[in-house]
């Protein structure tokens, strides 16, 4: 088989954990995928798709996800700092039982990424950092609950916001929008990424190359990378039970970046431009797909 995992009898349990008879549950699934390895498509090892049980965990921890970022957007205002979105985070997340999944993330200090104006991801909330009128933010927010995990993100403006910022922030939001609706069982992520990386483009903006989405479910960040620039009918299969990523992070000016900060986290545009990210997360479903948190 085309990821080395064994393959049960007809009559044995599937792989998957349904407890269905095999030749009943995934067995034209696994047929169909080994086909398309053999013509030369990139496929998924099956130990990364999810079954029903994970999916509703995973929904679960998504209300929690979805929950604290709703708790942000009814708290933020002009002259609250970014320490205080982590804790509005922090406080939603354990208090609904669940684990801020940054928090000690490959050493990552706090509990959810605020990345204000000319900031592409990974900016550290600080007590030193206050938001203002006319500022653009990215929340970026992810949960851990019962070992699920779920992760989404949101642009805030505060204030009255500039019409290039609000422009900015809205055509990574329909970017985000338009990779969705290319999202086609037994299609490819290339569908997805074309479709994001050319609508951004007709409106003058570029996407970051260097970070992308990512699968997701088990672990934070699972295989494959999700980029946002390619072509139609490339990459990876999207075959149901695949849960992934949607996030594009989306330049004003050129799509360069600049990794120096000395914190080892902040990400910010290379030109100084602004930058914009929305994410979502879905997992491919037999007749499209099902989104989990935004
Ligand atoms: N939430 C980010 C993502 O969408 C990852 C942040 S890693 C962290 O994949 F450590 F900075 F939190
Ligand atoms: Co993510």
């Amino acid at each position: 088989m085309f990821d080395g995992l064994d393959t049960p009898g007809r009559n044995d349990p599937c792989w998957c954990g349904s407890g269905r008879k095999y030749k009943k549950c995934h067995h034209e699934f696994d047929e169909r995928l080994e086909e398309l390895w053999e013509g030369g498509d990139e496929v998924l090892p099956r130990d990364l798709y999810k079954n029903a049980e994970d999916i509703a965990a995973i929904e679960r921890s998504a209300q929690v996800n979805i929950g604290a970022l709703d708790y942000v957007a009814e708290k933020i205002h002009a002259g609250c700092t970014t320490e205080e979105i982590d804790r509005w985070v922090h406080e939603y997340t354990v208090e609904h039982g669940a684990v801020p999944a940054p928090l000690n993330y490959e050493g990552f200090p706090k509990s959810v990424c605020t990345s204000v104006n000319n900031v592409v991801c990974h900016g550290i909330p600080s007590k030193d950092e206050v938001l203002h009128d006319g500022d653009i933010v990215n929340v970026d927010c992810s949960t851990i609950l019962g070992g699920y995990f779920s992760d989404s993100s949101r642009m805030f403006m505060v204030g009255e916001v500039s019409p290039e910022r609000r422009r900015l922030v809205e055509v990574t939001r329909e970017a985000v929008q338009r990779g969705l609706a290319a999202v086609k069982p037994w299609g490819h992520l290339g569908d997805v990424a074309h479709a994001v990386q050319s609508y951004v483009e007709e409106n003058g903006f570029n996407v970051v190359r260097e970070f992308g989405g990512h699968g997701i479910g088990l672990e934070f960040h699972e295989d494959p990378f999700v980029g946002f620039v390619g072509e139609p009918d490339e990459g990876v299969v999207l075959a149901p039970g695949f849960c992934f990523t949607i996030e594009p992070m989306v330049n004003a000016g050129e799509p360069g970046i600049d990794m120096n900060d000395p914190n080892g986290w902040t990400v910010r545009t290379k030109d100084g431009s602004d930058s914009a990210q929305w994410e979502v997360q879905l997992v491919v479903t037999e007749d499209g797909y099902q989104l989990l948190s935004w």
